[in-house]
């Protein structure tokens, strides 16, 4: 039943609603008050434990995320989330002092979208008392080791704009929750802290680092995030949980859980009130002594829970009235209330301590000696590379949707958008997607979330390079180039093909398509002759692709494209009858080189054997090859196998697939291959195109054999005479750089129980080593893991096959079965280079970027029409070389959203790590900007109204004051990896 309170509260609200007015808000009643204002009082004198009723609901894993949604496939897992929140609003309405948080807006808006009027104003209501608090607020809580900055604030953009668009100021969460993710990365603290977080609460963090901290009452810090933002700008105040994210052991009250009710009826049997009250207060006094204020945090919740919401709010109500009714009669000294992150956070905050500094981050993560969860970082190789590309994708989508303005969505190709995509990208992000941890089926179900994202932003693609070009045959988009299909570029004597660069500075790129002629004319925009190429489709193409293409050839050109713009070229076949292209000649040359680079192969075992920068005259050793770790199956030690989270080898050292490998060379004027084939289900080519400052290294692995019944983990090792000295660096989310030292942890006493995965690292983009002189850099084309187990050396971890479970949940082994259901084969690039390590930045930071945010290609068949416009650029100029355009997108009607990113780091290039400045008045081409207002990270907030709680780090001499930047007109600078967030009003010139 209603309290008479929230009765008259809502006979306002009716009369409001009925008199035309928004729901939540009149100018005669009291403003919302919600955040830090709706805090319940606490006794400063007492130790005061904030209880936080929560759920943690995963965007899929076990189940897909609109199985969780329902509550569908409950013999999998019992779990609804619409039901969840269904309880939840109920049992807040019956009561004003109890609490509730919400952290995954994939799900509220889903449940939103389906509630009455009547509801969705008790809700707003609820949340503009505070009472339900919005935390996180992404559209997932999103992985953190296998995800790349700019989808993470995507997925962030996308929650956060629907809380505020729906509730307004009071949706909008002031604390960050990851509670789950499975170790935590120094850049997404940094995100958080520039989308104005005042606060980051976490629950997993490795064993030996928890103790410690535990020890030393050092759970709660200011985490320093970034080296080169200025601080405060990028520090985040960081608490690690006491217990994950569940209740103290013997209090979970929910049905998924088995413990006691408080039995409170004397009158009845096994009353039990009192050692209920002793154990909780036992409880809290344990916990309080693990950290510094008078002020502890219970969180009252788990996986899916308060599907019964009552359960838990009935027994935490006679908790709250016994254990302070204790106080009163006994003087316990303990205050127990609901709360919030945000309340417990804000009391923290007036305690006024200075806190300890973190610098480092949280990886890798070991909840057990012999648990290192470093599988994830490589488990799903294809899902993982699949994701990366959508993000491309979707910025394409994003930006031609601003440069084709209203034809975009409905134009000559039919009706497209970028909402699915964005959608499908948010849900991709989460903990258990990306990171390739869930189970099979909801594998799948990501992927054609994908796919079904590529197919809603196609036509709106193609719609904009209508418009744009003026020719509105059909374009066909060839996503299986990587195996040499596409229907368009084989069937056809004249086809041309529109290249389309989403960067900010013109990019060259080497196209190369299946065809099925042996000589071809290519002509640029300008109709002018490109050098061209025909070459045979290798063994290895055709072993991977079987019967999904027949193409006999491929055609290979470079092409060159303005920023933010297309080039055409134009393709006619010459000649189909001739010979066709010599075939490979079998056996490696002693050397192959560009311009730039020249690599060497070792005569007997046909593996590289070293590597020169031309340019910087430098020569390292250099080898490379497969090898598998055999997977663990368990052993005296440890019953843990090696599985979808953990890594572990049952040795140290990996087997090679082979000592050496068969080759072939294809040399022509454009590039120079060298075909590697190690094994039936290993192959490489060793690719040097005209003008690359990097070796190219596409590697091709599977189907994995487990035939043998042992479990393989597949590396690719660089063995080097770089004298690394136990360091190595990866990079954090595809920002700044880590340094990693082998057999340590920067902030305490390491014991290493896993010499190989308890040495792995999340590598996003690249990682390199380095010694006085040379810098040996590999970029890598989507998330996997990496180390440098022997001064030296680099590996990474391509592709992984297992055959049992490793107990963390997912209860399948990850064995991908691949379209042909023999096992899944895998296809992928590292791009390998050699400089001196103060000049590696200027090559990596721009073709991270490039690899990134590679051009689209899109084929018509048929000339090109009379007048039809090859060649556009949606930019006055290009950007300045250390600027990146990180997001152009269509905001509403009249606005666009821009982010614009400093991409080197503080230190890190001497030609470019300075301040440098854009003029957005003489940015775009087609765009005339009428108005910039400069927003936080996450776009839900103007930058002038963003304040955050300052925190004082025990390392600082004076109270830190981040700079207060604010647009002054239309010049904007930009400091070394600042990413700055604009709102464009525009209009088309
Ligand atoms: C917080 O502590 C600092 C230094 O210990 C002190 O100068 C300041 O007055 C304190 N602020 C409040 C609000 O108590
Ligand atoms: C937040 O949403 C409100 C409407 O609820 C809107 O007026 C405001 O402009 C939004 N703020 C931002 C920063 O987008
Ligand atoms: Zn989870």
């Amino acid at each position: 039943m209603a309290s008479p309170v929230l009765s008259a509260a809502a006979a306002i609200l009716l009369l409001l609603s009925e008199a035309g007015g928004f729901p939540a808000r009149a100018p005669t009643a009291e403003p919302p008050r919600c955040g830090y204002e709706s805090c319940p009082v606490t006794q400063p004198s007492m130790l005061n434990v904030h209880m936080v009723p929560h759920t943690h609901d995963d965007v899929g894993w076990l189940k897909t995320v609109d199985q969780y949604y329902y509550g569908d496939r409950n013999e999998i897992q019992h779990a609804g989330v619409q039901y969840i929140l269904d309880s939840v609003v109920q049992a807040l309405q019956q009561d004003p002092r109890r609490r509730f948080i919400y952290v995954e807006t994939a799900f509220l808006y889903r449940w939103w979208r389906q509630q009455s009027a009547e509801t969705r104003r008790a809700v707003t209501q609820l949340i503009s008392q505070g009472r339900l608090e919005l935390v996180g607020g992404g559209w997932c809580m999103n992985d953190e080791a296998t995800v790349l900055y700019s989808a993470v604030i995507d997925q962030m953009t996308l929650g956060l704009r629907f809380l505020n668009d729906t509730f307004g100021r009071c949706g909008r969460p002031r604390v960050a929750w990851h509670i789950d993710p499975f170790g935590h990365a120094r850049e997404q603290a940094s995100l958080f802290a520039q989308m104005g977080f005042d606060g980051f609460f976490f629950g997993r963090l490795d064993y030996q680092d928890k103790a410690q901290r535990m020890r030393s009452r050092t759970m709660e810090m200011l985490w320093r995030a970034s080296e080169s933002l200025v601080p405060s700008n990028a520090d985040l105040f960081t608490g690690v949980l006491p217990n994950g994210y569940n209740p103290p052991a013997g209090f979970c009250w929910d049905q998924l859980c088995d413990d006691p009710p408080i039995r409170d009826d004397p009158a009845l049997e096994d009353y039990n009130v009192d050692s209920v009250v002793k154990k909780f207060l036992q409880a809290a006094r344990d916990q309080a002594a693990l950290y510094k204020t008078n002020h502890i945090i219970m969180t009252m919740g788990s996986d899916f829970q308060y599907e019964n919401a009552n359960l838990w709010f009935k027994n935490l109500d006679k908790l709250i009235h016994y254990v302070n009714a204790q106080v009163r009669s006994q003087g316990s000294g303990v205050n127990v209330l609901y709360s919030t992150p945000s309340c417990y956070l804000q009391e923290l905050h007036r305690a006024n301590l200075t806190w300890p500094v973190k610098t480092d981050d949280f990886f890798p993560y070991a909840d057990t000696p012999h648990s290192f969860w470093t599988g994830y970082f490589s488990s799903r190789p294809a899902l993982k590379r699949y994701e990366r590309k959508s993000n491309g994708l979707l910025q394409v989508c994003n930006q031609l949707e601003v440069l084709g303005g209203a034809a975009s969505r409905r134009g000559p190709h039919g009706s497209g958008d970028s909402d699915t995509l964005r959608r499908a990208m948010g849900v991709a992000q989460h903990h258990d997607a990306v990171a390739g941890t869930e189970k099979q089926h909801v594998a799948n179900d990501y992927a054609q979330r994908l796919a079904s994202g590529w197919a809603h932003c196609e036509p709106l693609v193609s719609n904009v390079l209508s418009v744009l070009s003026g020719s509105v045959s059909p374009h066909s988009y060839c996503g299986s180039l990587n195996i040499s299909v596409c229907p368009v570029s084989e069937d056809n004597h004249q086809f041309s093909v529109t290249v389309y660069n989403p960067m900010g500075s013109a990019v060259s790129w080497s196209v190369r398509l299946p065809v099925n002629g042996s000589l071809y004319s290519v002509t640029d925009p300008r109709g002018q002759p490109v050098d061209s190429q025909v070459v045979p489709v290798s063994n290895f193409t055709r072993a991977v692709r079987r019967d999904r293409g027949y193409a006999a050839y491929e055609l290979v050109f470079p092409a060159r494209v303005p920023p933010l713009g297309f080039s055409t070229y134009s393709v006619s076949l010459l000649q189909r009858s001739w010979q066709g292209p010599p075939p490979p000649q079998p056996g490696a040359p002693p050397s192959i080189q560009n311009e730039f680079v020249k690599v060497t192969f070792d005569p007997d075992t046909g593996l590289l054997s070293s590597i020169s920068n031309l340019e910087t005259q430098q020569t390292l050793r250099l080898s490379q090859n497969f090898y598998w770790y055999n997977a663990s199956v368990g052993n005296s030690d440890s019953a843990q196998p090696s599985g979808a989270y953990i890594f572990r080898p049952n040795t140290s050292s990996p087997f090679p697939v082979s000592t050496r490998a068969q080759t072939f060379t294809v040399q022509t004027p454009l590039f120079q291959e060298v075909y590697q084939e190690f094994s039936p289900w290993v192959s490489q080519v060793v690719r040097l195109p005209r003008g690359g400052h990097q070796l190219e290294l596409e590697w091709t692995v599977g189907p994995i054999p487990v035939g043998d019944g042992l479990g393989k983990e597949v590396i690719s090792r660089f063995d080097s005479d770089i004298n690394s000295s136990g360091l190595f660096y990866t990079d954090s989310n595809g920002r700044e750089i880590l340094e990693r030292r082998r057999d340590f942890r920067p902030t305490w006493d390491l014991k290493q129980t896993e010499p190989i995965a308890g040495n792995y690292y999340p590598v996003n983009t690249r990682i390199f080593i380095k010694d006085g002189r040379s810098q040996l850099t590999v970029l890598t084309d989507r998330s996997q893991g990496g180390s440098s187990i022997k001064d030296g050396s680099l590996e990474l971890m391509l592709h992984r096959r297992l055959l049992q479970d490793d107990f963390r949940g997912v209860g399948e082994a990850l064995s991908e079965p691949g379209d042909y259901y023999d096992g899944l084969v895998v296809r992928g690039k590292l791009l390998v280079s050699l400089s001196p390590p103060a000049l590696a930045a200027d090559t990596h930071r721009p073709e991270a970027h490039r690899q990134a945010l590679p051009p689209l290609l899109s084929l018509q068949p048929g000339k090109t029409v009379a007048g039809q416009r090859l060649e556009f650029s949606g930019l006055q100029a290009e950007l300045p070389p250390a600027v990146q355009l990180l997001t152009l997108s269509q905001w509403d009607s009249e606005s666009v959203l821009l982010r614009l990113e400093h991409r080197y780091q503080r230190g890190e290039s001497v030609a470019h790590s300075h301040p440098v400045t854009v003029n957005l008045q003489k940015l775009f081409s087609t765009l005339e900007v009428e108005g910039v207002s400069e927003m936080s990270l996450a776009a839900n907030q103007w930058k002038e109204e963003m304040t955050r709680l300052d925190w004082r780090g025990e390392t600082d001499a004076k109270p830190l004051h981040s700079r207060e930047g604010s647009p002054s007109g239309s010049e904007v600078t930009l400091q070394p990896m600042e990413i700055r967030t604009f709102l464009l009003r525009v209009r088309r010139r």
